[in-house]
């Protein structure tokens, strides 16, 4: 080759090489415009998975559209690894399809979207429910929800393992709650929370939220920001628990039970997650403590032989049945503490889960209804990275029940914090009663040995996290 036509390849290189980026950049951006258009257009939000009756099986879909979209679909298909759902192929992927339902709703006036006192204006949006079953156990799938034309960017889902927890074997999951806000910018601190949790936890088998989702359960655009900012959700399985905040509107959002609608519907349920059970409460059921109705079924649930044997029994509740501080002494609280304390000491509930106070509570294990502390001892042991103390019954037996129940609230994942005045409690026994300023998540790691708690502050800035405290429970 001589000089000239070395130059001329070279020259010929550059401008392929120029034309190829321009090609790309056109692409991307092509692409992008039509995401864009999908997002804010007529593709789905609000898209929360959560589990049916058989978390091994089944799950749930439920996403909101603007008006005018008229079928629910769900295209889903098995993956090895969550890095196969970063370019999904959806041809050939198993295809179900559900209900839609019109709903009306609330948006804010123009201009006052940001506004806590808002007034509202009637709006309209479509509601989708898909319930899938025969979902293979222990699997990872990759999914995308629409109506045929418009669809959702994916997301990832993966059912529990039909096997038991072990001392090897066994799960983790994230919990959050008090999320609430009005704002664009009080849900990106939500958001920026929330991807910090999956970014410690990135292989939590699910979310639970404790309730209090938003500020105004009629405000829609508050429900939008909340579950559609934060993108992880998409490919997080939510157990949500109903808040005094969502009240009526719980279930618009969160499509629970199964196809034939046995359970769920009245914001309570249960589920098993490998050998864990979990009982979630609905505080918003009556107008003060829990309904004869729920109490009733509460029993039932915690008498099943799979809570009776299960390796912990977990309850999930929003109003704080046992904690030191300013919504403690709230005449539905009281009813609420007279009404449970004495059915989780009956039933051996292991830990319950609480929200509503927003700030960081750990009971002592109590025993007596709530009145005298088990006798314990402690160690602190290093686990998850972290130095965790575990509890355990003194006498050689294990703690839960009559013998020690703990109470445990990791405080909010919002903006809001409680930080004023409150009576002193001593009646209430707390082993850590902590104001925080910076919101909150909690990782839980389950084995047949032991659950430990993570709690971790998020920077409202930067999003860095800070150790709260790691705790947790140990069977002998
Ligand atoms: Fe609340």
């Amino acid at each position: 080759m001589n000089h000239n036509s070395k130059k001329n390849t070279i020259i010929l290189g550059i401008a392929l090489g120029v034309a190829l980026a321009v090609l790309a950049a056109v692409f991307i951006v092509f692409g992008l415009m039509k995401n864009a258009g999908k997002t804010d257009g007529k593709g789905p939000f609000n898209i929360i998975v959560t589990f049916g009756d058989d978390p091994a099986t089944q799950k749930n879909f439920s996403w909101y559209t603007e008006p005018g979209s008229s079928k629910s679909i769900v295209q889903y298909y098995e993956i090895g690894s969550a890095a196969d759902a970063a370019k999904p192929d959806f041809k050939g992927a198993s295809q179900v399809e559900g209900f839609t339902e019109t709903l009306d709703t609330y948006l804010p006036s123009e201009g006052q979207e940001n506004s806590a006192s808002a007034s509202m204006e009637a709006a309209q949006f479509v509601r989708h429910g898909v319930f899938i079953d025969g979902l293979k156990p222990g699997a990872l799938y990759v999914y995308r929800v629409g109506d045929g034309k418009n669809w959702s960017a994916a997301g990832t889902f993966a059912t529990a393992p039909e096997t038991a927890v072990s001392a090897e074997t066994g799960f983790s999951f994230l919990i959050v709650g008090d999320s609430q806000g009005y704002s664009q910018s009080d849900f990106a601190l939500w958001a920026g929370v929330y991807g910090a949790a999956v970014k410690n936890c990135p292989d939590s088998a699910f979310t639970v939220h404790l309730g209090d989702f938003i500020e105004n359960e009629d405000n829609a655009l508050s429900w939008r920001y909340c579950l559609t900012l934060p993108e992880a959700l998409r490919s997080a399985t939510l157990v949500p628990v109903a808040g005094n905040k969502e009240d009526d509107n719980f279930l618009k959002y969160f499509l629970l039970g199964t196809r034939e609608g046995v359970t769920g519907l009245n914001g309570y349920y249960s589920f098993d997650y490998m050998n864990v059970h979990f009982t979630v409460l609905n505080t918003g059921d009556g107008s003060k403590d829990l309904t004869k109705a729920q109490l009733k079924w509460m029993r039932r649930d915690l008498e099943t032989d799979a809570a009776k044997n299960a390796a912990w029994r977990i309850v999930l509740i929003h109003k704080a049945p046992y904690s030191d501080r300013n919504h403690a002494d709230d005449s539905e609280i009281v009813d609420i503490r007279a009404q449970l304390l004495p059915e989780f000491e009956a039933y051996n509930v292991d830990v319950v889960l609480e929200a509503h106070d927003h700030y960081y509570f750990r009971s002592e294990p109590v025993m007596d209804n709530g009145s005298a502390v088990a006798a314990y001892s402690s160690e602190t042991v290093t686990a998850g990275g972290e130095q965790v103390t575990l509890f355990s019954a003194a006498d050689g037996g294990n703690l839960g029940g009559a013998n020690g129940v703990f109470y445990f609230m990791p405080g909010p994942s919002g903006v809001k914090q409680h930080s004023k005045g409150f009576r002193e409690m001593p009646e209430i026994l707390a082993a850590k009663s902590l104001l925080l300023s910076d919101p909150v998540f909690c990782r839980c790691e389950v084995s047949a040995e032991r659950i430990c708690f993570y709690t971790y502050t998020v920077d409202r800035y930067n999003y860095s996290i800070k150790t709260v405290e790691c705790w947790g429970i140990t069977r002998q």
